[in-house]
């Protein structure tokens, strides 16, 4: 296990690339499997997470192999239906082969994901929404057994406009018979990239990027040759980081529509963001100010972003108050923080920051992903030495971020534990 040994205080200067997006990425490999022949990605992220989907498409018969910028899984030999327990529980994504496989084999055996380090994540309105379009779904042991001769198109209203559930049931409505209404559904760039990928393989689809989605179903898909979408969270990410360290950063690759709310209060933080050719511009010439956020769906402040920014508002002005509408239990790089001086209080879903004048290094450890971007960000701020363990979280949804650093001037290095 590596953990990362940051030496803080070094301002962050310089271009920096964004790679692919890890939620886009996972999705639409899913989607390879609602048509035989061999299927081509570009832009996918080296990630864990992306061996995870691997392993898991891999284990159901599909061939993949993987260049440099070329992703390429032939799902013609697909003879098994399993997602089992064990790559679920390491990634929950593992869920969205179920709307795949059922669509096109009419099976698929999904262990139930059960909880997380943020919170219960069920998969409930997934489940409601396959029944609606006529599959049976039984639990067996942690297990969904779902079947269905053949999907029929249905009117769905999801009681929350959940992202992997608008995933998997837009994939499944591709191949049901009739049309499928989805009300409610998120409005996400991924699920938008997704709905465009499908679109390019022949399915019938409007309305993605509102809150409700026509899919007309046809009776088959061809194969995928897409580009996936540069990495909203990574970017902004990178944004924080620049704030931060009062850096004077050009992040190249990102697209600033996906990020309007996080852009809009890093300007009210008193970031400066400028619109260059091919790159956003992000400095800080003076000290943070204290500003508010509420995370909600898209387009609102994303949940990906919470932690990074409350690392942020730690060395603001003032107090600051995050309220976290998405999950219940997001707030587990609280006490890391507090570790490095900063001065937190919880109460329910909100927390209160009152900005401190600096953060003094510390070993802390990473709970999950965003969490631990959060935490590398607190260390490049800090003084002296954070050292952030457990960092195998940060390797699920970050192509070597600690690389990305360093060339930008900061003082990182990964180690063995
Ligand atoms: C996706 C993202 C994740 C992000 C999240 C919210 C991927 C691979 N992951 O996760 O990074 O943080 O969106 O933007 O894209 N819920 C239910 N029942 C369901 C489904 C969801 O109650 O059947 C609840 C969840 O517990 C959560 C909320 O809805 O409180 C949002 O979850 P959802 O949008 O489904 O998140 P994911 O797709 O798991």
């Amino acid at each position: 296990m590596d953990k990362i040994i940051i030496r803080g205080g070094n301002r962050l200067h310089g271009k920096v690339l964004v790679s692919g997006a890890k939620n886009a990425a996972l999705p639409l490999i899913c989607a390879a499997l609602l048509a035989p022949g061999r299927h081509r990605f570009h832009n996918v992220p080296s990630l864990r997470d992306i061996d995870t989907i691997e392993n898991l498409l891999a284990s159901l018969g599909a061939q993949i192999s993987r260049g440099d910028d070329l992703f390429e899984i032939d799902t013609t030999a697909v003879d098994r239906f399993e997602a089992p327990y064990d790559m679920v529980r390491k990634m929950r994504a593992s869920v969205l082969v179920l709307g795949p496989l059922l669509a096109r084999f009419g099976r698929a055996r999904v262990s139930l994901p059960g909880g997380c380090a943020i919170g219960a994540r069920p998969i409930n309105l997934h489940i409601k929404g396959l029944e609606a379009m006529g599959a049976e779904i039984e639990l067996d042991h942690g297990y969904l057994n779902a079947q269905a001769k053949k999907l029929k198109g249905a009117r769905i209203h999801l009681d929350l406009p959940t992202v992997g559930g608008t995933e998997n049931l837009m994939m499944a409505a591709a191949l049901a018979q009739g049309t499928t209404v989805l009300e409610n559904a998120a409005c996400e760039p991924e699920i938008v990239d997704l709905a465009r990928a499908l679109k390019s393989m022949g399915a019938h689809i409007e309305g993605e990027g509102t809150d409700t989605l026509v899919i007309e179903g046809v009776p088959d898909l061809g194969t995928l040759d897409y580009r996936v979408m540069p990495d909203r969270i990574e970017a902004g990410t990178l944004m924080v980081a620049a704030a931060m360290t009062g850096g004077d950063v050009r992040i190249q690759g990102m697209i600033p529509q996906h990020l309007k709310s996080l852009i809009g209060k890093l300007q009210d933080a008193g970031t400066e963001i400028t619109y260059e050719a091919e790159t956003v511009r992000v400095r800080r010439p003076r000290r943070i100010e204290a500003v508010d956020i509420l995370t909600l769906p898209y387009p609102g402040f994303p949940t990906d972003m919470q932690a990074q920014f409350m690392a942020l508002m730690t060395l603001a002005k003032g107090a600051s108050v995050i309220t976290e509408n998405v999950f219940e239990n997001r707030f587990m790089h609280v006490c890391e923080m507090q570790r490095l001086g900063a001065d937190i209080t919880i109460d329910g879903n909100t927390a209160i920051i009152k900005g401190v004048k600096k953060l003094l290094g510390a070993p802390v450890m990473a709970t999950d992903l965003r969490a631990s971007a959060s935490l590398v960000l607190c260390g490049l701020a800090a003084e002296n030495t954070t050292e952030v363990k457990r960092i195998y979280h940060l390797d699920r949804g970050y192509e070597r971020l600690e690389e990305k650093l360093r060339r930008l001037g900061a003082d990182i290095v990964r180690v063995p534990e």
